[in-house]
Parts: C-alpha cells; sequence; structure tokens
C-alpha cells in the first residue's frame, strides 16, 4: 500500500490522471501482476507469442501500441522498429525507459476510446499497430453504449495502419465449466487467429471469488 502511495505520487503525468483513478488503477495492475506472477504466466506467454509472431513478419518499420501499460503482454519491441506507445497514463519505468531509448520509444498520452485526429494519423502511419488488454476496458467506459459501436470502431481504427493485432478479452465466466458471460458484443470482430482462458482472478484474489476470461486474438 505503501509503495503505490509512494508510485503515484512520483509518477509524472497529467492532474486529469490522478484525478480520474486511471493512475492509481495503472499502478493496482502492477502489483496484481506480481501476485498472481504464476496465473498469469501462460496467458501473457501467448499474448507475447502472437505479437511476436507478427513482428517477426515485418522487417521493421513503425510500431504502435494501444493501451501499452507496463508492456507485460507486448514484448519489446525488436531492433528495426520505432514504437509509439499510447496510453491514458504511462507507468515511471516506461517513462524511464523512454527517456533512455534515444528516440526508438515514444511516449503518446492519449485516450484511445475518443481518438484525436493526431492519433489518428499516427496509427494510419503504422507498419503494424497492437492493442492487449485495451477493448474491454473501452467498451467498459461509461462513455460506451450497448451494441457492436465500441468494438466495430476500435477494429476499424486498427485497420487503417499496415498491419494489426487485436488481443482482448471478450467474456467472463467464475469457474472452468460454466457458460461464458460476454462482455461486449463482438460481432463485428473478424474470425480470431488463436484463443486461450486467462485466469484473472485466482482463488484467494479477491473476496468475491475468482474469475476466468476467455481471450481472443485477430490479425488484419
Ligand atoms: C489491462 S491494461 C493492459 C496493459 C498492457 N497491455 C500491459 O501489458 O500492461 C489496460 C491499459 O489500457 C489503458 N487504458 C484504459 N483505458 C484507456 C483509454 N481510454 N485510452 C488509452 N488507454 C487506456 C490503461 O491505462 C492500461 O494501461
Amino acid at each position: 500500500m505503501l509503495l503505490e502511495a509512494l508510485e503515484w505520487l512520483v509518477t509524472p503525468c497529467p492532474w486529469t490522471a490522478r484525478w480520474d483513478g486511471s493512475l492509481a488503477r495503472q499502478i493496482a495492475i502492477r502489483h496484481r501482476h506480481h501476485r498472481c506472477r504464476a496465473a498469469w504466466a501462460d496467458h501473457l506467454a501467448r499474448s507475447r507469442s502472437q505479437v511476436q509472431k507478427c513482428q517477426n513478419r515485418l522487417a521493421g518499420g513503425l510500431m504502435v501500441v494501444l493501451g501499452s501499460g507496463h508492456l507485460n503482454d507486448v514484448p519489446a519491441p525488436p531492433s528495426g522498429f520505432r514504437s509509439v506507445l499510447v496510453d491514458l497514463v504511462h507507468p515511471v519505468e516506461i517513462q524511464i525507459a523512454a527517456a533512455c531509448s534515444r528516440g526508438r520509444l515514444v511516449l503518446e498520452t492519449a485516450d484511445v476510446f475518443e481518438v484525436s485526429s493526431r492519433l489518428q494519423s499516427v496509427i494510419a502511419a503504422a507498419d503494424f499497430c497492437v492493442s492487449a488488454g485495451l477493448l474491454s476496458q473501452l467498451a467498459l467506459d461509461p462513455r460506451s453504449g450497448p451494441g457492436p459501436g465500441t468494438a466495430a470502431l476500435h477494429w476499424k481504427l486498427l485497420s487503417s495502419a499496415r498491419h494489426s493485432l487485436l488481443i482482448t478479452d471478450v467474456a467472463a465466466r467464475s469457474h472452468p465449466g460454466e457458460a461464458w458471460d460476454p462482455l461486449f458484443d463482438s460481432s463485428a470482430l473478424p474470425e480470431p487467429c488463436a484463443e486461450w482462458i486467462w485466469p484473472l482472478i485466482p482463488d484467494g484474489e479477491s473476496p468475491q471469488g475468482p474469475q476466468e476470461r476467455l481471450v481472443r486474438a485477430f490479425q488484419h
């Protein structure tokens, strides 16, 4: 708790990120990741491997990562790539990595729910755009209405890049064997290229009980 408070105080970010809770949520993800490291390992490895497969098919160029956060589920861009990391708030360790990257890693603090024309042009210029672990958050945003709107718009945005990869949790359930509860209307998305289960909340992590998520990857 003390560490989280200290990180909240020292992370450089817009005041809105402190006020609306996005910095606190960002910091909480680091600590939850630490506690759930073993349970999340398979999910993070699968997610990283999907990104790596796409990276290997490209010689390099501009890579844009939407909802980059701590880069837990996206591997650091290999040499040959310049990267733009887009998030509401960038964790302090990513800010340090960017400052030491000699311009290879550029941070863009932006809202992917209401995409500015500047962000649209950054994505349209990208050779490869990745969105990992972001769409379910956009779909649960109070600004999001019912229906396929949020998923459709996000997929359209990603598809403006030369190549793109969307990795998102699409459904939740409390126990293995139960029916999946969709997190949002994903009917606008194409056939997934991969699918796996993520034990997001393992036994003992929350008083509300465990929760697993169905994760899918989509490629363009
Ligand atoms: C579940 S985390 C996934 C993080 C990241 N992919 C990782 O590996 O750590 C979702 C990320 O999306 C960011 N995010 C949530 N809503 C956003 C929005 N409207 N615009 C931009 N980023 C957003 C959060 O700040 C967080 O870093």
